[in-house]
């Protein structure tokens, strides 16, 4: 954490933004380690390898995310570097599915000179790119995960590359503890889908922007509205991690009932998927749009349909989908 950047926190036990910052090892990029104190409450946040922590240890619920996540990855060794910093362009599922929807966002929002929040920033490899090719100003990395090629200790492999810093906290994206109305876009991919919350985290994003502000997010999985299940099985919720699967219905009516005007785009990864078909992603697909994916034509339709203001919810509801939104709060 830098020195300074507490002036744009607030404390999660009493609101208050006065803090006395005790640092024990500080190098040239931040403070590496040391204690921010609520002056008001005393309440006290670690800093721990530069990463602010405000993580309630007696929370089951997130302990269970991070120990799942810890399982699911086992032993990570140094040679990751390189995987790393190739991310998300990694040719192995899911990072081929996620990287063309990840890049397509910079088209769509303006990140120069703008504050950002990652929620479920994971590995931090968004946030970097955010910070370097889409040059905000301030971005600020948000998991429970902290673990170097896990979580947020990644970032300082992003940072022997690029020289260029952001902020991590390890805490829960339900409770952030940055200032009302602090940041210009707040971002997430493939996150969502882990709160069991849609409507906290959602109201969560609405404090966080100013008016005019984006909340986008992409790399979301979104269920055909006939499957009634919110909870996959898969090998992530089989070690504990908090999964759920959503309609396109159920993201787009609480961003609506929170105040938000959300469209969604037509993600780049669905035309690969359908030139490059898995059994996964077919098996998803509404029959007459699988049909339509054999020729180059139909593929070109397939998109457009998801793309529609009118089409698109449809094409959703008798499929599954990745789902990109970029919602705007009303205002300035
Ligand atoms: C599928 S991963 C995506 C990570 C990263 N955005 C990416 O695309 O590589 C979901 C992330 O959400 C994080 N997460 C889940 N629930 C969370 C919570 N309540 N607060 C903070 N992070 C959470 C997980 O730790 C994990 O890193
Ligand atoms: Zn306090």
């Amino acid at each position: 954490m830098k020195r300074g950047f507490e002036a744009s926190l607030l404390c999660l036990g009493c609101r208050a933004s006065q803090w006395a910052l005790e640092t024990t090892h500080e190098d040239e990029r931040e403070v590496r380690e040391g204690t921010l104190r609520c002056e008001r409450c005393a309440r006290s946040y670690a800093i721990l390898k530069g990463i602010l922590t405000t993580l309630d240890p007696e929370d089951e619920t997130l302990a269970r995310e991070v120990n799942g996540w810890h399982q699911l990855a086992g032993p990570l060794a140094e040679s990751l570097v390189s995987t790393m910093t190739a991310l998300p362009y990694y040719p192995h599922p899911p990072w081929p599915h996620l990287a063309p929807d990840f890049f397509q966002i910079f088209e769509y929002v303006d990140f120069h000179d703008k504050h950002v929040v990652d929620l479920g920033a994971g590995r931090t490899w968004a946030s970097r790119h955010i910070a370097t090719m889409g040059q905000a100003r301030e971005v600020v990395a948000v998991d429970v995960l902290t673990r170097r090629f896990l979580g947020l200790e990644t970032a300082d492999v992003f940072y022997a590359e690029d020289r260029k810093h952001f902020e991590r906290i390890c805490g829960d994206v339900h409770q952030i503890p940055l200032k009302d109305g602090w940041a210009d876009v707040v971002f997430s991919a493939a996150a969502i889908h882990h709160s069991g919350q849609r409507e906290r985290l959602f109201a969560e994003a609405w404090r966080l922007l100013k008016p005019g502000g984006t909340f986008a997010f992409v790399g979301e999985p979104s269920k055909k509205a006939s499957i009634p299940d919110r909870q996959p099985q898969n090998e992530e919720t089989a070690v504990g991690i908090n999964e759920h699967i959503y309609s396109f219905q159920e993201y787009m009516g609480p961003l609506k009932t929170q105040g938000f005007r959300p469209r969604h785009l037509a993600p780049r990864s669905i035309r690969y998927r359908l030139a490059y078909p898995d059994p996964e992603f077919m098996q998803g697909l509404f029959r007459p749009l699988r049909r339509l994916s054999r020729s180059a034509l139909g593929r070109r339709l397939v998109t457009r349909l998801v793309r529609g203001r009118f089409t698109g919810p449809l094409t959703y509801r008798y499929s599954n989908l990745p789902l990109t939104v970029i919602a705007r709060k009303p205002g300035a």
